[in-house]
């Protein structure tokens, strides 16, 4: 059993639809712990720093778009693997290609539109919750 953490993001038009709670809920239900949280409103500097791995896509621009266009719910999720099973119920990246069922499928307006972030990797879930997120602003069961 390997408990980890990973960072989840509620994107701008999800929090504008109000189903921040219907998110929540699903998290509650895979047994994923909420251990910090935060609403933002991302700066086009802090979405560019926290996508760069995706500054040279096509995309690039529209997601920055997406990603600053009001507040974002942030939070740090906790439970057995975490990463691989949070990323299991936000379905595919397309949500044309996303389960049904999964969050994507349910909620994503496009392609970039896509409701929710989280973090891809062991790696990636270390950088992304400490860019966000203090040590003090965490509360682990
Ligand atoms: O979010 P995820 O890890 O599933 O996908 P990604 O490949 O890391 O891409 C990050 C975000 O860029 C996606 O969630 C989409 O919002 C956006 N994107 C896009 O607009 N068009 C693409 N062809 C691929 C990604
Ligand atoms: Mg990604």
């Amino acid at each position: 059993m390997t408990i980890e953490r990973t960072l989840s993001i509620i994107k701008p038009h999800a929090v504008a639809k109000n189903i921040i709670g219907k998110i929540f809920y699903r998290l509650e239900c895979a047994k994923l712990l909420i251990i910090g949280c935060k609403m933002l409103q991302l700066t086009p500097t802090q979405a560019r720093e926290f996508y760069i791995a995706h500054q040279e896509k096509i995309f690039f621009k529209n997601l920055i778009q997406c990603m600053t266009s009001g507040p974002s719910m942030i939070s740090v999720l906790e439970g057995e693997n975490a990463i691989y099973s949070y990323r299991q119920l936000m379905g595919a990246t397309n949500p044309i290609h996303a389960l049904s069922g999964t969050i994507r499928a349910d909620y994503a307006d496009s392609l970039t539109e896509n409701a929710i972030h989280g973090s891809d990797s062991s790696i990636s879930a270390e950088r992304e919750i400490d860019f966000f997120f203090n040590v003090h602003e965490l509360f682990s069961k």
